[in-house]
């Protein structure tokens, strides 16, 4: 039981009733597929309002104060030395699914239901399977919130530190809280980086992406590699906000995130997979990529 204070205290780092909540923010901004590529959509999400997107505004307010250039090193000095926990794949997703709330009547698809359909869906169109992988890992860094994390440091789009916060990111007003904002190493436009530098030289806050690209950084192809790592990085893959840190290579690269990204948006489907009749597919698939452990 939590005292009061405390119960507030859990409410200030995580506003969300549950991780889903920010995916379903996504999908009101890009409510479809056409809309991919467009830039209306983020200005007409601005206009509305409802108690759920109190929550998001919340969310963002303290994902935005607090995803600073140092905080994020820190994290990934942390993180990076995955001596948190070791266990199979299969093991991880049992653990990813204790962050249902089951109090909550609108969360009827758990964690692995949302992985499932995703991957089901990319299997569906032909893709070949190591894009299937991905789209059953895609979201398995979000056991960080099982380590502790807060849901700001866990899920949210992700965007670059070390220089300037584009106006194209959602809820862009928060960021003036950041203490990055008024540093004068990071706040010009190319702020610690170079022109083109390439994104693998570019510090994106931290999150449940970069986690499991470090995870899997040695199991899959590049182009899996790029749609976990930069798969909510919205502000470059919808809204092309930072061109001027991709060189060549991440271009060419950001069309297989494209690629990925509907079948993580628009995958959601109420009825669920039957997990009986796939797991033998999928065992086989994960044995193929996976080791038998995995470090987190
Ligand atoms: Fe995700
Ligand atoms: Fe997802």
């Amino acid at each position: 039981m939590f005292t009061s204070t405390e119960n507030l205290a859990a409410k200030e780092i995580n506003p969300l009733k549950s991780l889903d909540v920010w995916e379903d923010d996504v999908l009101e901004r890009y409510p479809d597929p056409a809309s991919i590529a467009t830039d209306k959509s983020t200005e007409e999400y601005r206009n509305y309002d409802t108690p759920e997107r109190d929550t998001v505004r919340e969310f963002y307010r303290l994902n935005h104060t607090y995803q600073g250039y140092d905080f994020v090193l820190d994290k990934k000095a942390n993180y990076l030395k995955f001596d948190k926990k070791e266990m199979p794949v299969w093991d991880a997703f049992q653990f990813l699914n204790q962050l249902v709330d089951d109090s909550d009547p609108d969360t009827d698809l758990d964690q692995f239901q949302h992985l499932l359909q995703t991957s089901e869906a990319i299997r569906r169109d032909g893709h070949p399977d190591w894009m299937v992988a991905v789209g059953l890992l895609h979201d398995l860094g979000k056991v960080l919130c099982l380590f502790g994390e807060p849901q700001w440091a866990v899920v949210g789009d992700t965007f670059p530190v070390g220089c300037a916060f584009s106006d194209k990111i959602v809820f862009p007003e928060y960021f003036k809280n950041n203490p990055d904002f008024n540093d004068a190493r990071y706040n010009t436009k190319y702020g610690i980086y170079k022109p083109n530098c390439g994104l693998d030289n570019v510090h994106l806050s931290w999150g449940h992406d970069e986690y499991i690209y470090q995870i899997a950084k040695d199991y899959l192809p590049e182009a899996g590699l790029y749609m976990l790592r930069y798969h909510s990085f919205y502000a470059q893959h919808r809204e092309h906000a930072y061109d001027h840190l991709l060189n060549e290579h991440d271009h060419e690269m950001f069309k297989w995130v494209d690629l990925f990204n509907p079948y993580d948006l628009y995958s959601k489907n109420p009825t669920p997979p039957n997990w009986a009749a796939l797991k033998p597919y999928y065992e086989t698939l994960v044995a193929k990529y996976l080791p038998a452990n995995i470090k987190f």
